[in-house]
């Protein structure tokens, strides 16, 4: 067969291992050729590819970002859009598209195929939110990046006696900030599923400095709402799909500890720092056993679904219910956090 593959929305690490295992099965044990559109669906539009081959895929498992850069272009806003990528792979005989990406870029992917384009989908978000699937590659890396980050935070910030505020990615779910929050012990972890309630968060900073620790680590999740503002919206731009550009939560919630407590307060928005870089062993892994799997997919016409980590098997189900809504933190992840919690 001929494929397409493609990567679209935000990287993250882990996306290269996937390409990697895709193109390596598919022509060693299927024979397959590939081509590789660049910058997601706006490469298809624009008749932008790459061939891939087995010298081009050659090492990249361990390279982070994408080979095939990303866009965030939704097709389904443009006139016309469907048929022109129909246009496309008939043009480039393309037998099947993969596409490597998250709800946007997949609810793309389901657009097409439900148009009758063969397609099959890769889960990717840092956010680790894709609902049907329990781990994304490309999160075990990025908390490791922001849990070094916070420990190294945790020195200057008990050296100066401050109270830090370190902001991380996750716009709808805090799965990042609940991990590194954890891991790093700091003493206030915040996530988008439930709103601030900084008289709480303050408490838990004045527990320390009334027991001699005078200093305190906060990781809030870009995606927390503020009582009375909401989130916090970065730069005012809005993407193709709707979503706000947020960051500066860690800022606005740093003042307002300052305020409320007196205590000197900083923040630090960690930002794409955790999303860039080398993926884990444990991504590698994973993004190649979803690379396996998608090509299998393909080749048993399974138009339409998306593959998925079920506990330590990876499966698929219909991308309609991956995009349905996103997997969020629950009451099990909420207890971890308070129970670790100062008891104010
Ligand atoms: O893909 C999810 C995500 O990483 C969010 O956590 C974040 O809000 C957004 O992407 C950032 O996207 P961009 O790189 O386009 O600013």
């Amino acid at each position: 067969m001929r494929i397409g593959l493609l990567t679209g929305g935000g990287d993250c690490p882990g996306l290269n291992a996937v390409i990697y295992a895709v193109v390596k099965k598919g022509i060693n044990t299927y024979g397959d050729e590939f081509v590789g559109f660049l910058n997601g669906w706006k490469g298809v539009l624009d008749n932008n590819w790459i061939p891939l081959d087995l010298k081009a895929v050659d090492g990249i498992q361990l390279l982070g970002g994408t080979i095939l850069h990303s866009s965030r272009t939704n097709v389904k806003k443009i006139p016309g859009g469907i048929e022109k990528v129909e246009e496309v792979l008939k043009a480039n005989k393309i037998d099947a598209l993969i596409a490597l990406g998250g709800d946007d870029t997949q609810s793309v992917t389901l657009a097409l195929t439900d148009h009758g384009i063969p397609g099959v989908g890769v889960p990717k978000t840092i956010d680790n939110d894709i609902n049907g699937t329990d781990a994304t590659f490309g999160y075990d890396s990025a908390v490791s990046v922001a849990t070094e980050a916070v420990d190294r935070i945790r020195t200057t910030a008990d050296s100066h006696n401050r109270v830090v505020v370190i902001e991380v990615m996750g716009r709808d779910a805090g799965w990042i900030a609940y991990a590194a929050g954890v891991a790093s012990g700091a003493d206030v972890v915040l996530v988008p599923e439930k709103e601030i309630d900084i008289d709480h968060v303050c408490k838990l900073l004045k527990y320390n400095y009334d027991n001699g620790k005078h200093y305190g680590l906060v990781v809030v999740a870009e995606g927390c709402h503020l009582p009375e503002v909401g989130q916090v919206l970065g730069a005012g731009k809005v993407d193709s799909f709707g979503h706000a550009q947020l960051s500066g939560i860690g800022e606005e919630l740093a003042k307002l500890i300052e305020e409320k407590t007196k205590y000197e307060t900083r923040s630090v928005n960690l930002g794409h720092l955790v999303r860039g870089g080398t993926p884990s062993a444990y991504d590698r892994v994973l993004g190649q056993r979803y690379g396996l799997h998608a090509i299998d997919m393909v080749h048993q016409q399974k138009w339409g679904r998306i593959a998925v980590l079920r506990g330590t098997d990876i499966t698929d189900i219909t991308i309609k219910e991956a995009v349905a809504t996103n997997r969020r933190l629950d009451q099990r992840f909420f207890d971890v956090i308070t129970d670790l919690e100062a008891k104010v």
